[in-house]
C-alpha cells in the first residue's frame, strides 16, 4: 500500500548527469541525495539488468518514498538513511566499493519546501527546525536555537556570509530587539518581522528569502558537509569513474571548484555547466544550478598532454 504522497519535486539537468556519468550494464553508482529519486531511477534504468546504485538521503520522507518504488530493482537498489558526511562509511557498508560514479545534486528538494513540519518555507506557517532529517546535523542544532540565541553580531556574520543580504545589520537588529519581548516559535512570525526590517522598495525577492538560506546552510551544515564529502569521494571512487556535482550557490560552486581543482589525476570540467533555457524556462528552480564533473584517471600521465573535456 502506498502511503507517501507522489514526489512534487522536478529533478535538474538529468540528461547532463547522464552524459557526465555514462551509467552501463554492471557499474556501480552512489546518488548520495536521493531526494524525489529521478537522478537514481534514472541510473538504475540505464545501467539495467545488473548496474547497482546506493542512494542516500538524510529526509525519511524521501527515504519512505523510494523503498515503496524499491521493489521494481530488486536488490541492485539500496536506499540508506545516511548524511553524505559519512559517505565512505555508507560506501563501504554497502559493500560496492569501488563506485563508478557518485552524484550530489544539493540543496532541498520542492517536496521538503512544501512540508510545513520542517520549517524551512517563509510562505508556510511551520516550527522554526530545518533540518532536513534526524541526521542532518550531529549538535540538534535548529532555526529556533539561532534566531533566539545567537548574538547580534553572530547573526550579522551569518545573513551576510551564507544569505548574501546586505540587509544583514537590519535583519539582526530586528530579531534581537522582537525576541526581547517574546522569543520566535514559527517561520511566519520570524517572516513577518524581517519583512518589516527591510525596505520593501526595489526587492525582487522575498524579504526573507536570503536569511531562511542562510539559516538552513547553518543548522545543516551545508558547507562543511560538502566539503568533507568532495574530500572523502575520492576514495570511494574507481578509476575511471566520475563525481558529479549540481549546486545551487555560490559558496557551494567555489567549494566544488576548489576541492576538484586539489584532486590529483583528475579531469574536470572547466566551467560550470548550466541548464539549457528551456528547461529553466519549465522548472524555475533550475535557473541557479551549476554543474560540475570530475572524472578520476589516474592511469595516464595527465602532465604530457591538456586535460580533455569531460562534457
Ligand atoms: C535537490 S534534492 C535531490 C533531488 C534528486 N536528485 C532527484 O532526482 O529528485 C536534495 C536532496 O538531498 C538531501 N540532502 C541534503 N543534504 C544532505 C546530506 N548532507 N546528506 C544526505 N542527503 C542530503 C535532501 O534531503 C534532499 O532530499
Amino acid at each position: 500500500m502506498n502511503q507517501e504522497k507522489p514526489t512534487q519535486h522536478r529533478a535538474v539537468m538529468v540528461s547532463e548527469v547522464i552524459e557526465a556519468l555514462k551509467p552501463r550494464s554492471g557499474g556501480r553508482y552512489l546518488d548520495a541525495t536521493l531526494g524525489g529519486a529521478t537522478h537514481s531511477q534514472e541510473l538504475l534504468k540505464l545501467s539495467a539488468p545488473d548496474g547497482r546504485v546506493l542512494s542516500l538521503d538524510v529526509d525519511l520522507t524521501a527515504l519512505g518514498r523510494a523503498r515503496e518504488m524499491q521493489p521494481a530493482y530488486g536488490d541492485r537498489w539500496k536506499i540508506v538513511e545516511s548524511n553524505f558526511r559519512h559517505l565512505k562509511q555508507a560506501a563501504q557498508e554497502s559493500g560496492w566499493m569501488p563506485f563508478d560514479g557518485i552524484l550530489f545534486d544539493l540543496g532541498l528538494s520542492s517536496d521538503e519546501l512544501a512540508d510545513p513540519s520542517k520549517g524551512l518555507s517563509f510562505q508556510i506557517d511551520g516550527p522554526l527546525d530545518m533540518r532536513l532529517g534526524p541526521k542532518a546535523n550531529d549538535d540538534g542544532l535548529t532555526a529556533y536555537d539561532i534566531v533566539n540565541r545567537w548574538t547580534e553580531r553572530e547573526l550579522i556574520d551569518l545573513i551576510r556570509t551564507y544569505g548574501e543580504d546586505r540587509f544583514a545589520p537590519k535583519i539582526a537588529q530586528a530579531i534581537v530587539m522582537r525576541r526581547r519581548e517574546k522569543k520566535f516559535e514559527t517561520t511566519l512570525d520570524l517572516a513577518e518581522c524581517i519583512k518589516d526590517a527591510v525596505p520593501l522598495k526595489h526587492l525582487k525577492i522575498h524579504p526573507a528569502t536570503k536569511t531562511f538560506q542562510a539559516l538552513r546552510m547553518a543548522v545543516n551544515d551545508e558547507l562543511a558537509t560538502l566539503r568533507l564529502a568532495l574530500e572523502t569521494a575520492d576514495e570511494i571512487l574507481a578509476d575511471g569513474g566520475t563525481i558529479v556535482v549540481i549546486s545551487f550557490h555560490s559558496l557551494e560552486d567555489r567549494i566544488v571548484k576548489q576541492t576538484f581543482k586539489k584532486l590529483v589525476g583528475y579531469e574536470i570540467t572547466k566551467k560550470p555547466i548550466c541548464p539549457t533555457e528551456a528547461e529553466v524556462k519549465n522548472n524555475s528552480r533550475a535557473r541557479s544550478a551549476k554543474m560540475r564533473a570530475a572524472r578520476k584517471n589516474t592511469t595516464k600521465n595527465n602532465l604530457c598532454h591538456e586535460p580533455t573535456p569531460l562534457l
